[in-house]
């Protein structure tokens, strides 16, 4: 095994390394390494050091032909960032804990089964849409904060069969709190543990406290009742392991439901916030994409076999992932020293594979700066260098569910509303682990 090539690393301060350009814009210092260094570059965050990986050809060795290798860093005996919140769910899961629950929940995400929750998605979009007329004509909403309890609706009611709205205004500020402290977690090496009872400790632990009640509570009350719902959380309560048989416990079904909680609504939340705001920007593709919604629907409420028939309208979506991915990274660390494209990469280090970078890499796509939904039209190969949903075993598990969900959503918003921008310039990208549109996206409301 040949590995001599050196990775460039990224110029920083002697102590904290890097620590001060993520901090300012994390976005903007993975943006511009790439840029500036190169499709693989190491940096470092105080005591944790990292490479970058920005090219397809990289992402293939590592996560498709290498995955026992770069694994994810929850650690369950140890737990710190997301998998706090999430316990052993999906996300924060690994090995067989992983293996078997994936085997449970996959046949419950396939896309005949997804369909099945459409006629409760038109509820949220309906709700949605009942709340923009009461408003008014001409008025103003900020897009994100609209698209965000959109489909926290949407995940509320595929999940409980509920408007869980009183409910949403406990958990969503609770879950704000929780998905920020463990952000920071992973971010800050210097964050004092659960146990020391500083106020962001307790602060954390309170919304622990509030989400476990609600997820609890539901729970036990479904397993008392005989009723039958068309939900996830039926469908999760039913689901069995095909190899034993054996179904969830109560905790594992709550953390799961936490997980698609958290999972499913923030992306799909930031998909429709960006594609709404390109096609503000953008006059002559929403011209297109009316013209296929009259030809295809006549007026009619999208259902699952029309969806099939949108071709623009996904191609749509696509490039508006492609240009504004809502999870903009993947991160892994390694557990032994290894080589990808005749480099060594060290055991014990992160790994953070741009997404964004990789969808904007001038080797891979022919100006990737133009938002252009037409490239999306023709069927081309690309397998690494258009991974929206990642890659490898631990590809998205709600890529059905999202596309479906937004697909049928911006047809019911674009149908009834021309939205307009109150600013011209454009908009920048904050980046959590999610990238959003900073500050929003602040239109007015026309009626069509
Ligand atoms: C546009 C919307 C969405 C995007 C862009 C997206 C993106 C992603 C990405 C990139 C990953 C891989 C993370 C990694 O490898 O580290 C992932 C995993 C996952 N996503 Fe999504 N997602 C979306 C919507 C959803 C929805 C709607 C759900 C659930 C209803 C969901 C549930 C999950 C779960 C459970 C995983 C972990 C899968 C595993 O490790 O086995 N996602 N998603």
């Amino acid at each position: 095994m040949s590995h001599n090539k050196t990775i460039p690393k990224v110029k920083g301060d002697f102590l904290l390394g890097n620590l001060r350009q993520i901090a300012t814009n994390p976005f903007k210092a993975l943006r511009g390494w790439h840029q500036s260094n190169g499709d693989l570059v190491s940096f470092r965050l105080a005591t944790r050091k990292f490479y970058l990986v920005s090219h397809p050809k990289l992402i293939e060795q590592a996560l498709i032909k290498q995955s026992d290798i770069f694994n994810k860093i929850y650690n369950p005996k140890k737990p710190t960032g997301l998998s706090l919140v999430l316990g052993e769910g999906l996300v924060t899961s690994k090995g067989d804990i992983w293996q078997r629950q994936r085997r449970l929940m996959q046949p419950v995400f396939q896309r005949s089964n997804i369909t099945t929750l459409l006629p409760q998605i038109v509820i949220a979009g309906n709700n949605m849409l009942s709340r923009w007329q009461l408003l008014g004509e001409g008025a103003q909403v900020n897009l994100s904060k609209e698209m965000t309890q959109l489909t926290l609706e949407v995940i509320t009611q595929t999940m409980f069969s509920t408007s869980v709205l009183d409910k949403v205004e406990q958990i969503s500020p609770a879950l704000d709190t929780l998905l920020k402290y463990a952000t920071k977690t992973i971010i800050n090496p210097f964050t004092l543990p659960l146990l020391i009872p500083t106020s962001a400790n307790q602060k954390f632990k309170r919304a622990l406290e509030v989400i476990d009640n609600v997820i609890y509570e539901i729970i036990e009350q479904r397993r008392t009742t005989s009723s039958v719902h068309n939900d996830l959380l039926e469908m999760f309560l039913q689901a069995r392991d095909e190899k034993t048989g054996e179904k969830m416990t109560d905790k594992q079904i709550r953390d799961e439901v936490i997980t698609i909680f958290s999972a499913g609504h923030e992306t799909t939340s930031n998909l429709l916030s960006w594609t709404l705001y390109l096609l503000a920007r953008h006059p002559e593709v929403l011209a297109k994409l009316h013209q296929e919604l009259e030809c295809v629907l006549q007026g009619k409420k999208p259902n699952a076999e029309y969806l099939q028939q949108l071709h623009y309208t996904k191609a749509i979506l696509n490039e508006s992932m492609r240009f504004r991915p809502p999870v903009g990274l993947m991160l892994r660390k390694i557990n032994k020293d290894t080589e990808i494209d005749g480099y060594l990469l060290k055991e014990g280090r992160f790994v953070i594979f741009s997404i964004y970078n990789i969808h904007h890499h001038p080797d891979f796509w022919q100006q990737p700066e133009q938002f252009d939904p037409d490239r999306f039209l023709t069927p081309e190969n690309r397998r690494f260098s258009f991974m929206p949903f990642g890659t490898g075993e631990r590809v998205c598990i709600g890529n059905h569910f999202a596309l479906i969900e937004s697909q049928l959503l911006l047809a019911m918003i674009v149908q009834n509303y021309d939205l307009q921008l109150l600013h011209n310039d454009e908009i920048e990208i904050e980046m959590a682990v999610s990238l959003r549109p900073k500050g929003g996206v602040p239109v007015r409301l026309k009626r069509r």
